[in-house]
């Protein structure tokens, strides 16, 4: 090999150890270095913007953090970028990373991967056994909106207190299945295109069925003191989430105790000063209608 191409290789190499550290503290600037799905030509999903701004504050912490989606899809050997990027910026952090496909060829310090569906009940369980309550979950898998939910009832209960979720590409719940002769050649020979085509959304924007509808109803849930219900069960997401942010094709939720209390409502019945206030005993003398709460209350 010729001097020359021996130097480039030598500054090749320690350019991959240098920009990193250079542009550290700049997470847009990291994905672009990373290569990450979140570029910054028009079209890209601009993440890096939100990331900053709910991560920057809880960045040195030892957190644990997982994602779901390592990228390369059936290419065993690819992928991996986002993991890095997460380790390079959260540099106390453990990063563990799960994909459907074997990535384990991509495990390094502080980088953990694990085999299995976001839709696996069962082997999410065993992801968490091992990996004891998290900090962060990101959600970068399939965009099958069935899997997001799933992945979501499964994952949220192992977050730890002041834990954040996060449902990246939230815009396959506006694009239904494609099914039938028509597209059963579509992104043939892609398993990225071909799974674009399986991802369950909906051209109603009220299908109940969507991700962004299931995480829309869990907004009311901010607000369960609030309702005026008597004998209403909060569920868990009632009680255990105290924001949710969000943004084009993307979800982050807060997790934390949603006690708060209302001055008006108490167990889901008018306080008694507001009782008296309104000249009654109870509220059934209001001849209230209340609607079922199942939709709110489902888990
Ligand atoms: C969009 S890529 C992830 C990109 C990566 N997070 C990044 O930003 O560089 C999606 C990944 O999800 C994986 N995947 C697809 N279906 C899955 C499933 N049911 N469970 C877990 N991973 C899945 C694919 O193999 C693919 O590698």
């Amino acid at each position: 090999m010729k001097l020359r191409q021996i130097l480039k290789k030598i500054i090749k190499k320690q350019s991959r150890k240098l920009i990193p550290l250079i542009y550290g503290n700049n997470l847009k600037k990291l994905a672009l270095f990373y290569n990450t799905k979140w570029g910054e030509e028009e079209g890209s999903h601009m993440y890096a913007q939100h990331y900053e701004k709910h991560f920057a504050p809880i960045r040195f912490k030892p957190l644990k953090i997982l994602e779901i989606g390592i990228g390369g899809y059936d290419d065993p050997t690819k992928g991996g970028e986002s993991l890095k990027l997460w380790k390079k910026y959260f540099p106390k952090s453990m990063i563990y990373g799960i994909d459907i496909i074997d990535k384990k060829a991509l495990e390094e310090e502080r980088i953990k991967i694990f085999q299995g569906s976001q839709d696996d009940e069962l082997f999410l369980k065993e992801v968490i056994a091992e990996t004891g309550e998290l900090d962060i979950i990101i959600d970068d898998g399939s965009h099958i909106n069935k899997h997001a939910i799933e992945s979501f009832k499964t994952l949220f209960p192992a977050l730890k207190k002041n834990g954040i979720y996060i449902v990246e590409d939230t815009h396959t719940s506006y694009w239904p299945s494609l099914i039938g002769e028509k597209w059963s050649n579509f992104g043939k020979g892609s398993v990225y295109l071909e799974s674009l085509t399986k991802v369950g959304g909906s051209l109603d924007l009220n299908d109940q069925n969507t991700s962004m509808n299931f995480f829309k109803r869990l907004v009311d849930g901010l607000n369960y003191e609030e309702f005026l219900h008597p004998g209403y069960v909060p569920s868990y997401f009632d009680k255990n989430i105290v924001s949710m942010h969000f943004y084009h094709n993307l979800v982050i939720i807060y997790k934390g105790d949603n006690n708060e209390g209302s001055n008006i409502v108490k167990n889901n019945i008018l306080r008694s000063f507001m009782l008296q206030n309104l000249g009654i005993k109870s509220l059934e003398e209001l001849d209230l209608e209340f609607p079922s709460m199942s939709q709110t209350n489902d888990e």
